[in-house]
């Protein structure tokens, strides 16, 4: 006889390492709080994160590592680039059946194409691991750079909402986009097509 076997919640999914050309993702541990503060405390990173303060200290990373280890809402990963911290990406389960895909960068590795090859694994993991049907993503208006890796990983808009923003004290329209599980299943099957003469 057939069990139902229940989809894995936030807590119940099992820690794992995600490689990619580049990068490694991997769970964040308090070893990593010096390096993520170090990354973290810039004005260019706050003010297009909702929840990430400035400045950022040693103790909000603190908070923040401990918090996961205490089974917090977010599923985050450390993205690393030859074994040296480079930023941060994760999926935050505002409910059990809505998940949003979140990242950041240390400002040197900026423009390097890291945002989207970690957001890429990240996608992957999440429409792999869970049985969910879309994963939802925003990005402020005045960032063109988040909304060019939303949309190369095939994420579609759908409006523009307002949003706190922690560092700025104050709201500020976001681009919110989705992305389904159907238009990520026709993208991982779309192989290269062959050319030959007639
Ligand atoms: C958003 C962020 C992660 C981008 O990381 P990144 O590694 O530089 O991004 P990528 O190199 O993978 O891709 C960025 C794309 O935007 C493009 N881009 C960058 N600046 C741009 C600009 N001012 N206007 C238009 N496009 C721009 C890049 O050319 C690139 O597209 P391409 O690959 O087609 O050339 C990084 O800037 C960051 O951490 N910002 C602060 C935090 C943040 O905004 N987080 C997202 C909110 S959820």
């Amino acid at each position: 006889m057939l069990q139902d076997i229940p989809t894995p919640t936030l807590r119940e999914a099992r820690a794992c390492v995600l490689e990619t050309e580049r990068l490694t993702l991997r769970k964040p541990t308090l070893a990593d709080v010096k390096a993520i503060a170090r990354l973290a405390n810039d004005r260019r990173i706050a003010e297009n994160t909702r929840r990430l303060p400035h400045p950022y200290t040693q103790d909000d990373a603190i908070d923040f590592v401990r918090a996961l280890g205490a089974g917090g809402r977010e599923t985050v990963f450390l993205i690393e680039n030859n074994h040296t911290p480079i930023g941060m990406v994760g999926i935050d389960w505002r409910e059990e059946t809505s998940a949003e895909l979140g990242y950041w960068l240390g400002v040197d590795y900026w423009g390097q194409g890291f945002g989207t090859e970690a957001a890429r694994a990240v996608i992957d993991y999440f429409f792999e691991e869970f049985d969910l049907d879309q994963l939802i993503s925003g990005a402020r208006v005045v960032n063109p750079s988040s909304r060019n890796i939303l949309e190369k990983c095939g994420f579609q808009w759908g409006g523009v909402e307002l949003h706190r923003f922690e560092a700025l004290g104050s709201s500020s329209p976001v681009d919110c986009f989705r992305l389904s599980r159907g238009v990520w299943t026709s993208l991982k099957r779309w192989n290269n097509s062959t050319r030959r003469e007639s």
